[in-house]
């Protein structure tokens, strides 16, 4: 009998996921004669049954759409919160399951993502799920989709901001995302050409980093810019940024605030550090600064060339997957393959970039300062 597939779309969006929809339901639906339906808004959707019929008319023109058709949310199996409890929804999620009669269920997205679905694995469903975030900090996958547009987006920022910078003779902070991981920051303060790059993985020094604006101020270069992740940590807290860090963990103290703000990468907002930052250059150099965040502009929009191939290679690889009947696996990207590996390797582990990554070696051969 044919198979039928459930799909969602869990935590941030990122682009390439309507590309990774097309990829694995035309390959279901076409190459398999698969069944094929999409749950909408992540994991509430099994909850409260909000279904969309994925069929051959409404997967076609998606390919290069930014966002979810499906909708997404952050929401958690089992602390979703009800009304204005957070409750337990994973037997309903189970029992909905069987209801639609699913054969397996499709879960997108990132570290979160693949946790709550290996939850959902260790209650008796068959799961595969896609690695998808701008952060490109999900394990056992040479990369995630989402990423390379998210790159594109952030060196094109920086590359716009050097004119100004320039022109004007000033500091300017460019706020990436990736909250626990640098990536982001990392890959688009190289492409960039960031005289600083910030990165949750390497405690940064004001006084460093002022040392290295200065140097270059001296060589006749009168303006820098600083790439900062928005998970960048200084090496020890000055009074403004401990105050900071305080308001934030006071707004996550909420408890019903908190189950909307937790990112699937556990991540919170923190605002103001950038402020703060730029804040301490300027009194440390003389020279003027700006900060610009970037923030959601990085996830929205057209997907890359890149990640449509990527997102369209992982998709069809897990229709493949699922007519074999290999369940509880994440499809990851293996250079120019794609592979499944076990689900239980990839859940509570995030990939960080190591200190003596390649690309960190690169960057400081360029001349690149880390604050460190
Ligand atoms: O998609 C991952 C991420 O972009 C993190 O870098 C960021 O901290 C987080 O999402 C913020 O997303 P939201 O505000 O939607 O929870």
């Amino acid at each position: 009998m044919a198979k039928r597939v459930g799909v969602l779309t869990a935590g941030g969006d990122s682009p390439g996921l309507n590309a990774v929809l097309r990829g694995v339901g035309k390959a279901a639906m076409d190459c398999y004669g698969m069944g094929f339906i999409g749950f909408r808004d992540g994991f509430r959707g099994l909850v409260e049954n909000r279904t969309m019929e994925l069929d051959e008319p409404t997967l076609s023109g998606i390919l290069t759409v930014g966002g979810t058709i499906l909708g997404t949310s952050r929401d958690k199996p089992h602390r979703m919160l009800i009304g204005d409890k957070l409750q337990d929804m994973t037997d309903v999620i189970v029992e909905n399951y069987h209801k639609h009669s699913l054969d397996v269920l499709v879960c997108i997205g990132g570290g979160g993502t693949q946790k709550n679905a290996y939850r959902l694995m260790q209650n008796g469903l068959n799961i595969i799920t896609l690695p998808k975030t701008i952060d490109n900090d999900v394990v056992m996958t040479d990369v995630s989709f989402g990423f390379d547009t998210a790159l594109g987006i952030a060196t094109e920022a920086i590359d716009r901001l050097h004119s100004t910078a320039h022109s004007h003779h000033r500091i300017i902070l460019v706020e990436t995302m990736g909250n626990k991981a640098g990536w982001l920051a990392l890959g688009a303060g190289i492409a960039g050409g960031a005289d600083v790059i910030l990165i949750p993985e390497i405690p940064y020094h004001a006084g460093r980093i002022a040392k290295a604006i200065l140097e270059r101020s001296r060589g006749g270069k009168h303006f820098s810019i600083v790439a900062v992740a928005e998970g960048a940590e200084p090496a020890s807290r000055t009074y403004l940024e401990e105050a900071a860090r305080r308001k934030q963990a006071d707004r996550g103290r909420d408890d019903k605030k908190k189950a909307r703000t937790d990112a699937e990468t556990n991540s919170e907002w923190h605002p103001g550090k950038s402020m703060i930052l730029a804040e301490q250059l300027e009194q440390l150099t003389g020279l003027e600064s700006r900060v610009t965040i970037l923030g959601y502009l990085q996830r929205g929009g057209t997907p890359s060339a890149g990640d449509r191939m990527l997102a369209t290679r992982l998709g069809t690889a897990c229709a493949a997957l699922i007519n074999d009947g290999l369940y509880g696996i994440m499809v990851a990207a293996r250079g120019d393959k794609t592979e499944p590996v076990p689900l239980e390797d990839v859940v509570g582990k995030r990939k960080t970039v190591s200190p003596d990554h390649p690309w960190i070696d690169s960057a400081r051969r360029v001349g690149t300062s880390f604050g460190d």
